[in-house]
């Protein structure tokens, strides 16, 4: 069986995100995506919320799983037995901080990174830029799926502006 970890923060998940794990889903036998649980940052949907929207959003993929984790990424996947972790690489930017880490967990336990190429539509897609864009009251339809940004209204209709 091989199995791959998407690790992320998911607040919450946009469409570069999906296009990443369904091109997961066709590699492997099982994809999990591992929405970590930061104690030091408190994000904009709760870990409950984002595993709802991620279920909802990837119950089309029947080999893709969503949990959430603490603690080392690498202890996650050996725990999970999943032997490759991918990463979405938007811009080269994004390679210095992954290939730190990547090296970092190659060395800790053995688990590999792929990388993968974000489909450019997406490139310039990031979670914390569609928060602040809906907080706003901009457009982010083409950024994150119909389900995200109606929780994104939501969310910003309760919480308000502050
Ligand atoms: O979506 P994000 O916030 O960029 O995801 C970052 C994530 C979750 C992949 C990264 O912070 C991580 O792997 N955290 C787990 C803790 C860990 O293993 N740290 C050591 C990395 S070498």
């Amino acid at each position: 069986m091989r199995r791959a970890v998407c690790p992320g923060s998911f607040d919450p998940v946009t469409r570069g995100h999906l296009d990443i794990i369904d091109r997961s889903s066709r590699l492997f036998d099982e994809v999990i995506i591992a929405v970590l649980v930061n104690q030091t940052k408190q994000g904009l949907f709760s870990i409950a919320e984002r595993i709802e929207i991620l279920r909802e959003v990837t119950k089309n993929l029947p080999n893709v799983r969503v949990e959430s984790f603490q603690g080392l990424l690498v202890d996650y996947c050996r725990d999970n037995d999943a032997q490759v972790v991918v990463k979405g690489i938007r811009a080269v930017s994004d390679f210095d901080y992954e290939l730190q880490m990547a090296q970092m967990n190659i060395g800790l336990s053995g688990v590999e990174t792929l990388f993968m190429p974000t489909n450019p539509l997406y490139s310039f897609v990031a979670s914390s830029l569609v928060k602040e864009i809906a907080k706003w009251g901009g457009e982010v339809s083409s950024f994150v799926p119909e389900l995200v940004e109606r929780r994104l209204l939501e969310k910003f209709r309760d919480v308000g502006t502050d």
